[in-house]
């Protein structure tokens, strides 16, 4: 494809991942490689990258983990690499995220954001999500979290339109067992 996109993550796709983990985030909060091995394997959670077409080459720039448990999804990271920010790749992934849990469910994502990001915060506002709990000291010391939801209507007729039979998401989404 020769436009930014998005597709499921594969273990091709780990050093890449491990890229993104340095450098989008604190020691403290990256994922490690056998981590990141085991949320592209397991069927619980799902892996989407972003994609930038970069030559002869597509280039992943971007990643969103998502936890999928029996009522709510849970996104776990979502990172694009810094030159990359700021070109849609982010919203994208999010728009993705947000794609499969209205068309096949489960019907609601959370997530956590740290409370001093405020332009993080008010990017998933933007988004549809709204804050619903403080998590005092969540990243340590100090260092307060915003558990913040978003509800989706499951609209059946959508499914067939937006997810695309080849998209590997869709099989990890709704051939999965429920992870509680
Ligand atoms: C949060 C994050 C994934 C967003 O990715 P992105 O590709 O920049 O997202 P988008 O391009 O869709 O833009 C998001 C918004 O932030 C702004 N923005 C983010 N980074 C920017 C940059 N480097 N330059 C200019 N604008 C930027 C955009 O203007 C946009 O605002 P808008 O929707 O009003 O236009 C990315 O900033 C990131 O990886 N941050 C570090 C990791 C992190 O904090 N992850 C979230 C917690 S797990």
């Amino acid at each position: 494809m020769s436009r930014l996109h998005v597709r499921a993550g594969r273990l091709a796709d780990l050093g890449a991942l491990e890229a993104i983990e340095v450098a989008c985030f604190t020691p403290d909060q990256q994922s490690t490689r056998r981590a990141l091995r085991l949320s592209l394997s397991s069927p619980c959670q799902s892996v989407l990258v972003a994609v930038y077409p970069d030559g002869e080459k597509n280039r992943v720039i971007g990643a969103a983990i998502v936890h999928k448990h029996l009522r709510r999804m849970r996104l776990y990271s979502i990172g694009v690499l810094p030159s990359f920010q700021g070109r849609n790749a982010g919203g994208l992934l999010m728009d993705r995220v947000m794609e499969c849990a209205s068309s096949s469910g489960p019907p609601e994502i959370i997530l956590e954001c740290d409370e001093s990001n405020r332009n993080l915060v008010e990017w998933y506002e933007r988004l549809g999500f709204r804050v619903f709990r403080l998590l005092p000291n969540y990243y340590g010391t100090d260092r307060h979290a915003l558990r913040m939801s978003q509800k989706f209507s499951i609209c059946p007729a959508k499914r067939l339109v937006t997810m695309p039979p080849e998209n590997l998401l869709d099989r990890v989404i709704r051939g999965a067992p429920e992870c509680r």
